[in-house]
C-alpha cells in the first residue's frame, strides 16, 4: 500500500535507538525525507547517512537533549531557517527510571516533569506553524501506563497521563491548523529499555531474566513481547495522509496486555 509519505518532511525525536529508530527506519522506507535527534551524535549520523544510502532520501542528524529547554528551542530555531515545512512529528523521549513514592526524590521528579512532559510540549508549540503550513500529524511516544499503571514506574504513571490529557487537549486547536494529533501506548515492545527493566527486576527478585520475560509475556494475550517495526509500521500510518480522520485519540499497542476497556 502506498502510504503516500514519499517527499514528506518528518522530524522524529529520540530517533538514534529503539521505537524512535524504527519509526525513523519506517518512514525512510516509505520515502520520506528525515529529521533525526537525539543525544548521540555519532549514531545518528551513522543511521542518517545509512537511510540516505539505502532508499534515497535526505536524512539529517542533530544532536538534542530534550531534557533540556535550551537545546529544544535551538532545534527549533534552526528548523525553522532550515525547513519551511514539517508534515510529520514524532515526539519521542527516553523513558523515566524507576521509582516509586518513597523511592524517588525531588530532582527525579522534576527531570521527568522536563523530559517525560516538557519537552512534547515545547516541541508541538515550536513546530506547529510549520506543520500548519500543509497540514500534517503529529505522534507522541507515551506508554500503557496511560490506560492502566505499571508496578514501580511512578514517573511513568504520573507524567504519561499528563502527556495523553495534553495531547486529548491540544486536539481542537491544532485541528483548526489541520494538523492532527495521536498518541502511542507501547506495551512491552522489545528495546534496550525494555531489556534494562527486565535486568533490573530480575536482579532485585533474584530470578533468571527467562523466568521474568516469561511472567511478562503469560500476561499478553498475544504471549509475546512486540517488535519495534510491528510498532513502527502503525506509527507510519497515523502519520501519513491515510490518517485523515483520526485525532485526539490515545492507541494501545500491547498484543492486548492492559485489562481495561
Ligand atoms: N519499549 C517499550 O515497550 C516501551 C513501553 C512503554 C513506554 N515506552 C517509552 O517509549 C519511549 C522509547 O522507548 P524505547 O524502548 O525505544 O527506549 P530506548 O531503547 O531506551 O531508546 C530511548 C531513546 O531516547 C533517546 N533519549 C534518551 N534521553 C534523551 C534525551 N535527554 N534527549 C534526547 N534523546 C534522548 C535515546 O538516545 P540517546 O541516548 O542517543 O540520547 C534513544 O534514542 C520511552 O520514553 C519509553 O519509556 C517504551
Amino acid at each position: 500500500m502506498d502510504m503516500q509519505l514519499k517527499g514528506k518532511n518528518i522530524l522524529v525525536t529520540a530517533s538514534s535507538r529503539g521505537i524512535g529508530k524504527a519509526i525513523a527506519e519506517q518512514l525512510a522506507k516509505e520515502g520520506a525525507n528525515l529529521i533525526l535527534c537525539s543525544r548521540s551524535e555519532e549514531q545518528l549520523l551513522e543511521l542518517a547517512s545509512s537511510l540516505q544510502t539505502q532508499y534515497g532520501i535526505e536524512a539529517v542528524g542533530r544532536k538534542v537533549d530534550l531534557s533540556s529547554r535550551t537545546s529544544i528551542d535551538e532545534l527549533i530555531a534552526w528548523l525553522h531557517t532550515s525547513c519551511p515545512t514539517l508534515d510529520g512529528l514524532v515526539c519521542n523521549t527516553g523513558g523515566p527510571p524507576k521509582g516509586n513514592l518513597m523511592t524517588l526524590d525531588e530532582q527525579d521528579w522534576a527531570d521527568a516533569f522536563q523530559l517525560q512532559l516538557m519537552s512534547i510540549v515545547r516541541l508541538i508549540k515550536g513546530c506547529l506553524p510549520l506543520l500548519a503550513v500543509n497540514g500534517g500529524n503529529i505522534l507522541t511516544i507515551a506508554s500503557s501506563s496511560v490506560k492502566q499503571p505499571i508496578p514501580g514506574l511512578l514517573l511513568s504513571n504520573t507524567f504519561r497521563t499528563a502527556v495523553a490529557g495534553f495531547m486529548k487537549s491540544i486536539a481542537s486547536e491544532c485541528a483548526e491548523q489541520r494538523v492532527l494529533v495521536n498518541t502511542l501506548c507501547p506495551g512491552r515492545i522489545a528495546t534496550d529499555r525494555i531489556a534494562e527493566l527486565d535486568h533490573s527486576l530480575a536482579a532485585e527478585t533474584s530470578q533468571s531474566i527467562e523466568v521474568i520475560q516469561a511472567q511478562f509475556e503469560r500476561a499478553i494475550p498475544l504471549g509475546r513481547y512486540g517488535q519495534p517495526q510491528e510498532l513502527a509500521a502503525f506509527a507510519a500510518f497515523l502519520l501519513s495522509p491515510l490518517n485523515s480522520y483520526m485525532t485526539g485519540s490515545a492507541f494501545l499497542f500491547d498484543g492486548g496486555m492492559v485489562q481495561a476497556l
